[in-house]
């Protein structure tokens, strides 16, 4: 029996790194996606195929000592194996998300890999392959604050807390144009340092954590009703937090500038340090030319509504 499971990329609009301190955030689902085929085998071996590389190893490793970049794969597929006892699995993943460059490729994996394996078993839920998926998550990335998990199971806009989390309809002439520094980065180690940032100055931190928690409380409304130009000045107020803790560079900078001369706000998604910055447009391709006309690449992204599809 073959289970293929299909899971998409984000952008957050609002929050990377205070949500991992409680401030919540808003992130965006969008048209990139991820899939993962499962199947289980005869052999005692977990097998996994990738446009990033492959791995082929004996099941009950500990996931801390596999030494590829798919260990959170690994991990799921050797938690099923344990709780069903069957002998191995055969897993295959095809992306169109970029990876390490704040557009959620690592969270819609492990989403993607969490439901296909779960698929050849019966009883799983929604809520039960997000818990597996931010599990697997942490495999890679101790202290995920699951919001990307969660945006890449449920899709659509939601805002995000750490208990609970509500979808967004938004109003109209809602758009992104997503831009390409070029490089990656490692989500892991912009966290440490933002930790080291928030030890050294532990009152600026906290009053920008609650500035964030009250950015996200209004945006909200902003986001349903359409409010183009009061929603990218917040974004800008939350790119000048990232600037402040240490996240953006040169580069970045040099983008977002760009996004927001040719846009209503336009700001850093996901870890910083590299990846991507997106603007908020309404529909309009005056950003998406701006980025390309600077030398970057940039693309359009939609909303994606459906979330984590599961094939089987
Ligand atoms: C990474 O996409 C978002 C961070 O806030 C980390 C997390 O929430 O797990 C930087």
């Amino acid at each position: 029996m073959k289970s293929t499971a299909s899971a998409p990329g984000k952008v957050i609009l609002f929050g990377e790194h205070f949500v991992v301190y409680g401030s919540g955030a808003i992130l965006c689902a969008i048209n990139r996606r991820i899939t993962v085929s499962a199947e289980a085998i005869t052999e005692k071996k977990i097998r996994i195929t990738s446009d990033v590389g492959s791995l082929d190893m004996e099941p009950g490793i500990p996931a801390c000592d596999v030494g590829s970049s798919l260990r959170s794969l690994y991990h799921i597929a050797d938690t099923a194996l344990r709780s069903h006892g069957i002998p191995g699995i055969k897993m295959a993943v095809k992306s169109d998300i970029p990876a390490g460059v704040g557009l959620g490729s690592s969270s819609a994996c492990c989403v993607a890999g969490a439901a296909a394996v779960s698929g050849l078993f019966p009883d799983s839920s929604r809520e039960k392959i997000l818990e597996l998926a931010v599990d697997a998550e942490r495999t890679a990335f101790q202290g995920t604050s699951g919001a990307d998990c969660t945006v890449c199971t449920y899709g659509g806009i939601i805002r995000y807390g750490a208990k609970s989390h509500e979808k967004i309809e938004p109003g109209p002439g809602f758009g992104l144009a997503v831009a390409s520094s070029g490089t990656t980065h490692s989500t892991e180690s912009v966290v440490a340092r933002v930790k080291k940032f928030r030890d050294a100055n532990p009152a600026e931190f906290s009053r920008m954590c609650d500035a964030e928690s009250e950015i996200i409380r209004s945006a909200k409304g902003q986001i349903e009703q359409g409010e183009t130009a009061e929603l990218g000045r917040m974004i800008n107020q939350n790119q000048q937090y990232l600037e402040a803790i240490g996240v953006s560079n040169q580069t970045l900078q040099e983008m977002v500038r760009i996004g927001q001369g040719a846009a209503a706000g336009a700001k850093i998604t996901g870890a910083g340090g590299g990846g991507c910055v997106f603007a908020l447009t309404d529909g309009g391709t005056g950003a998406a030319d701006a980025f390309r006309e600077g030398g970057y690449e940039c693309f359009a992204a939609g909303i994606d509504c459906d979330g984590l599809i599961v094939f089987n």
